[in-house]
């Protein structure tokens, strides 16, 4: 077997790629109404930009991150000196986005001081070093959005409402998919949540896996997120934070709620949603699809994270953002038969039988080219019948055949693949004449 993509990775071939950028549009188109640009930040950082943001004791930073050396970085690490490395020796691929838009934000002064929130979207790979499965890669793609300086539940309604408005947009049926949304508390009223759940983690020991048990010491709220089933049993009867939250919790989560009502979103409370990245405070949301995608059934999530600049060293600063998983989106379009197509029509196919006017074939062919039209032609010195039917296989509008018989009087046979009509055109009228048929 030859050289092969790194397991997790996918190539992305031209019916793929053009369905990525389609997205992207769509997403830009959408989210720029709202006030969004994009941003664009780099593949790897500093692994302290991950460790500071994501959370230390999430499985993304403990587990999933790959890490990236710089020849000299490597040289230390093979021989046995990796902690040698500086800190800005220390890089990761990136396995999300928020971190590293913040760190951006901060470092060109871009997160504003009581005016206008700085509204970012981004689209990129992302890499996180997960076992693969249909609709889980270690290498995949996000569309994300961030709104930064946006403390009111209108904020976190519009950035649900913007993303349902998106998925609605691509084709995904309203129906198929499930909102969830639930409120983490914030400073005031987590750490007593916290101890609350560690605390009955700790008093059911003996019935939850070692991977929760682990949590309690370092992060209890995620063994909400366990797969285990007699782990979800016995987390079901667990302390929720909806009966814990400080009186400015509780009426941020009645506002959002208020707001989705009179917008019509449809959503469900589900109070054991978690999600799996530290930073987040107050509101958390996930879009799931009801259907096909097994465990791997969330193709978007989000939420808000007040904290998170401020851990990264700026002001106090709150704000909010989701992103979107590329992969699973076009899973999720084409179980419901949705996925967008793009046909595409070589417009036209320049067909000449004899090689000796190959020179005149250039000519015409980068004339054409140089109006804007979309044309092939032959480079194997194929017979006129092979070519024909290489143009109808590429979908070609019209077929111009440059043969002697025309060529003697200066013009070209137009063969209108649509009608089946041909006409012999003069080659200075042509591209007025191919205009006029567009
Ligand atoms: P996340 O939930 O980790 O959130 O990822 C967002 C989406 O990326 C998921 O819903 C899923 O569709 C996709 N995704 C995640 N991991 C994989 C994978 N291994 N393979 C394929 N798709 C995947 C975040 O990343 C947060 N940064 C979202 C956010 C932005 N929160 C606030 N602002």
């Amino acid at each position: 077997m030859g050289l092969r993509a790194p397991r997790g990775t996918e190539d992305l071939l031209t019916e793929k790629y053009e369905q990525w950028i389609y997205l992207q549009h769509k997403a830009a188109e959408i989210f720029s109404r709202y006030g969004y640009t994009f941003i664009e930040t780099p593949l790897f950082e500093q692994v302290d930009v991950f460790v500071h943001g994501i959370g230390e004791s999430t499985d993304v930073v403990s587990k999933e991150m790959f890490r990236v050396l710089s020849p000299d970085a490597y040289r230390k690490v093979s021989e046995g000196e990796a902690s040698k490395l500086k800190h800005d020796q220390k890089l990761a691929l990136r396995p999300e986005g928020t971190a590293s838009v913040v760190r951006a934000a901060l470092e060109h002064n871009l997160i504003p001081q009581g005016s206008a929130p700085i509204k970012l979207m981004y689209a990129g790979q992302m890499f996180r070093a997960e076992r693969q499965q249909r609709g889980r890669l270690r290498q995949f793609h996000q569309i994300g959005a961030e709104c930064l300086g946006a403390p009111d539940a209108m904020a976190d309604a519009e950035v649900i409402i913007m993303l349902m408005e998106f998925f609605e947009a691509i084709g995904l049926e309203p129906a198929s998919l499930r909102l969830l949304i639930n409120t983490l508390g914030d400073d005031e009223c987590r750490p007593n949540y916290r101890e609350m759940v560690k605390q009955y983690i700790l008093d059911h020991a003996d019935l939850l896996d070692e991977d929760c048990v682990r949590y309690a010491h370092t992060n209890p709220l995620r063994a909400f997120d366990s797969k285990n089933e007699t782990c979800q049993k016995v987390m079901a009867n667990a302390p929720l934070m909806k009966d814990y939250l400080c009186e400015d919790c509780r009426k941020h989560y009645e506002e959002l709620r208020g707001y989705l009502d009179r917008a019509g979103v449809m959503y469900e409370e589900d109070q054991k949603l978690v999600r799996g990245l530290d930073y987040y405070t107050r509101t958390v949301f996930e879009v799931q699809v009801l259907d096909g995608l097994g465990a791997q059934n969330a193709i978007g999530g989000g939420g808000r994270y007040d904290k998170l600049i401020e851990i990264s060293g700026g002001k106090p600063t709150p704000a909010l953002g989701f992103a979107v998983g590329m992969e699973r989106i076009l899973l999720a379009l084409e179980d419901q038969g949705k996925l967008p197509e793009f046909p595409r029509g070589n417009e036209i196919y320049v067909a000449f039988p004899d090689p000796a006017h190959k020179a005149k074939v250039f000519e015409l062919v980068s004339t054409l080219r140089s109006h804007k039209f979309s044309v092939q032609t032959d480079y194997q010195e194929r017979s006129l019948k092979s070519q024909l039917k290489l143009a109808n296989k590429q979908n070609a509008r019209f077929v111009i055949i440059v043969g002697e018989e025309e060529l003697k009087e200066q013009s070209v046979t137009v063969k209108d693949m649509r009608s089946a009509c041909d006409e012999r055109i003069k080659i200075d009228e042509l591209v007025n004449y191919l205009e006029q048929q567009a």
